[in-house]
């Protein structure tokens, strides 16, 4: 059990929100709207036994009720360690699924189904069957990485998975020359730039990330000249060229707070900016960033009635889920 929380009344939550410059989102009304579902949030997390893992895209108000904030490759690694009855998780269906298969005894809960992934979407169990035993002839050692952004079934037809803060680390410390790298095609450049190994990419892409352009970043660079940029490894190799650092979500975070700059440039969905506008307050941060949709999806009304209804539960067949656990184990021990 949790202890009660203080609940921030709605001028509190207008300070707070006032750094990410969106007085028409947090206005007295809607401020109040929020302090109403905290309250019943965290009475709700009381009575259910239950804790919010959130990921860093999540709109600001969830990062109110949340537990744990954090990038792919930590919210897995917290997964395994919750003993709460139950997960609640603000982030997409991917990383709901993952938290189930590590942690399979819990009640995992997304609070709308829709939030998927389109990168997540780019491939299936089936193709990725049909890939590797083509590409088995020509390369008999060849091993699969699966980016955490798949199924859990395309995670079960992998060797090992990865997260955007391990990729490279993983493909280097894989015992084969050979690897086939799913789905992200940027990711998968950018970890071929870091080994002298044989990276073959699946073709799909990030919508949110790949839409970003090299010109875009450009612009900003000539009128602010002292920004640092970071840049997701989802973008395109043109844009990660312009970066000052490449980074999944949780390492701009630590980077921002670490380096002696003062201002940067976000290249990645902009939940990213919002957080580090609101934790890292004596620093400037621009948004070059594009909204993911599916991360969008969940609210504060849906998290709340996801404790009220206890909906809408991760289930995974018990074969597949087991397939799945064995790649992300693999990644937790060859990342450590
Ligand atoms: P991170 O693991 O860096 O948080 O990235 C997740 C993601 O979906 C990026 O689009
Ligand atoms: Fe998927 Fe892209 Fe959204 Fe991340 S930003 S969840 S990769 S669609």
């Amino acid at each position: 059990m949790q202890e009660p929380q203080v609940t921030p009344d709605a001028a509190d939550l207008q300070r707070l929100f006032a750094p990410l410059g969106a007085p028409a989102s947090y206005t007295p009304a809607a401020c109040e709207r929020i302090v109403d579902d905290i309250a019943a949030i965290e009475r709700l997390k009381r009575e259910r036994d239950a804790v919010i893992l959130a990921h860093n895209y999540q709109r600001p108000e969830i990062f109110q009720v949340a537990d744990f904030v954090g990038d792919s490759l930590e919210l897995a690694q917290k997964a395994t360690t919750v003993d709460s009855r139950v997960i609640v998780f603000c982030g997409v269906h991917f990383m709901a699924e993952t938290a189930k298969i590590l942690n399979p005894a819990r009640t995992v809960l997304l609070p709308d189904l829709r939030a998927g992934c389109s990168l997540a979407d780019s491939i299936d169990a089936d193709s990725l069957e049909e890939r590797k035993a083509d590409l088995r002839k020509l390369y008999p050692d060849l091993q699969v990485v699966c980016y955490v952004n798949t199924s859990a079934a395309v995670k079960a037809a992998s060797d090992v998975c990865c997260t955007s803060a391990n990729a490279a680390r993983i493909v280097e410390r894989l015992p084969t020359d050979n690897v086939l790298f799913v789905p992200d095609q940027n990711l998968a450049r950018w970890v071929q730039e870091s080994t002298k190994k044989n990276v073959i990419a699946w073709d799909g892409n990030c919508y949110v990330h790949h839409q970003i352009t090299p010109e875009q970043i450009q612009k900003v660079r000539d009128h602010l000249p002292r920004v640092k940029i970071l840049a997701h490894p989802e973008c395109r190799k043109d844009v990660l060229d312009l970066a000052d650092a490449v980074l999944s979500t949780s390492g701009m975070v630590r980077y921002a707070r670490e380096s002696e700059a003062s201002e940067f440039l976000v290249v990645t969905e902009c939940g990213m900016s919002d957080r580090l506008l609101l934790e890292v307050p004596d620093k400037r941060f621009y948004k070059s960033c594009k909204l993911c949709a599916y991360m969008k999806m969940i609210t504060l009304g849906d998290t709340r009635l996801s404790l009220e209804e206890m909906r809408y539960p991760i289930e995974l067949d018990e074969d597949v889920r087991a397939g799945a656990e064995r790649s992300l184990r693999r990644m937790l021990e060859l990342s450590a």
